[in-house]
């Protein structure tokens, strides 16, 4: 490989600097869309692209883009990174070593062969998790034109503060700033930790995924009757918890039933009055449903949204449902993916083919350009935890894997 591991082995500094924004005392890394510490990790990561000698542009929801600029003008842009935001108390590595591995694969071919033929760009995405605001993928789907711009007045925090009125206390929104929406990509390629134990089960070094699962999040409302927990009869109750507790239940009974590779995660809750002696009239909770099949997915979430409406009628309680994603399952890049198993063969990594559970940015690229997506391994396939963990090794060949596929992409075609 063209890059040796003493140079890759920055990965892991800049992982720990960049860790140092949104750190926890008892552990862990909360760095939400548009907080003092998503501006700090921003301002970050544009000195380091400055540092590297890359031409350094924010959009106007927040995108970071640190660009190298290519030979021919008139050429598209091979686009790498991924997503600077974290879950609350995640870890280290999720987004922010895509990102990482893309400067340092991006500063070595520039300090290495110069001036590439097309342009390459590396890109902190703004958002991707949903972990402020209920929705996903504000950072990339912008830049592919996934969202409706009026999300930003709708949507709110658990503060009560838009989507909006964040954006712009962060400095973002104004007209002046380069508008997101971009139509000269040629590619996109997005390297992450797994997430999931396969790689560690089988000994492979690389994941190249095939497919992203597609995933649709709904927030469910129960409305029943708020009354005393001791002088209300079992049979004379309309109890919104009870109620909402059955349906989460079914569901996850119906999934078992149907197998992998569906998962349905209820991942939120918020029970009022929650009070111990008082019957809860309202609930509201969140579906996380995700297959990588689109027929599949779409047939299951209409039997849970009827299961769900069947046992409400049941229990005289009301329901409302409102669809807060729907993201499609994504093939990746045939090519892209070919050149991935080739490079690895060429240089006797071990690899698997694999679909991947999680969503990602890639996903939002793979109907707009030749999109590819590799894995590094996950330590005991945790993930969204600070226990989160990637050995260093398998850290920097995920980058030196990378600096291969974009030195063929960009100084070669
Ligand atoms: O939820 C996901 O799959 C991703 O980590 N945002
Ligand atoms: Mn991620
Ligand atoms: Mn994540």
């Amino acid at each position: 490989m063209r890059m040796d591991t003493d140079y890759a082995s920055s990965v892991s500094e800049l992982l720990t600097e960049l860790a140092s924004y949104g750190a926890e005392r008892k552990g862990g890394v909360t760095r939400l869309l548009y907080t003092q510490t998503w501006s700090q990790a921003q301002a970050f990561l544009a000195d380091k692209m400055m540092e590297a000698g890359l031409e350094v542009n924010f959009d106007s929801v927040g995108n970071l883009f640190g660009r190298l600029q290519g030979v021919s003008p008139e050429a598209n842009v091979i686009l790498c990174g991924s997503h600077v935001d974290t879950v609350r108390s995640g870890g280290i590595y999720d987004g922010a070593y895509g990102i990482a591995a893309a400067l340092i694969a991006t500063r070595f071919l520039k300090e290495t062969y110069g001036t590439p033929r097309r342009h390459i760009e590396v890109v902190s995405f703004c958002e991707e998790e949903g972990s402020r605001f209920p929705l996903a993928y504000w950072g990339s789907g912008n830049v592919v034109g996934f969202h409706n711009p009026e999300l930003a007045q709708s949507l709110v925090d658990s503060q009560d503060i838009s989507l909006k009125q964040a954006m712009e206390a962060a400095g973002f929104g104004k007209p002046d700033q380069s508008a997101p929406l971009r139509g000269d990509l040629h590619a996109f390629i997005e390297v992450h930790i797994e997430q999931g134990i396969t790689l560690e089960r089988t000994g492979d070094r690389i994941g190249i995924v095939d497919t992203i699962a597609g995933q649709r999040r709904y927030v469910i409302t129960v409305n029943g009757e708020t009354n005393h927990a001791g002088t209300t009869p079992m049979n004379m109750r309309r109890d919104a918890l009870a109620a909402s507790a059955e349906m989460i239940h079914t569901l996850e009974k119906v999934a078992i039933r149907v197998g992998e590779p569906l998962v349905a995660t209820v991942g939120s809750m918020k029970i009022l009055p929650d009070i111990p002696n008082v019957i809860s009239g309202s609930v509201q909770f969140t579906l996380d449903i995700r297959h990588i099949s689109e027929t599949l997915l779409t047939g299951f979430c209409d039997s849970v949204i009827s299961m769900i409406q069947v046992i409400a009628d049941r229990r005289q309680v009301e329901v409302d449902i409102t669809t807060a994603l729907r993201s499609r399952p994504t093939p990746m890049d045939l090519v892209l993916a070919g050149r991935l198993e080739r490079i690895c063969t060429d240089s006797s990594i071990s690899y698997r083919r694999m679909m991947s559970g999680a969503g990602h940015d890639a996903q939002m690229f793979g109907a707009v350009c030749s999109t590819a997506m590799l894995f590094v391994p996950s330590k005991d396939g945790i993930s969204h935890s600070p226990e989160e963990y990637t050995e260093p090794e398998d850290l920097q060949l995920g980058v030196a894997l990378l600096t291969e596929l974009l030195y063929e992409l960009a100084y070669e075609e």
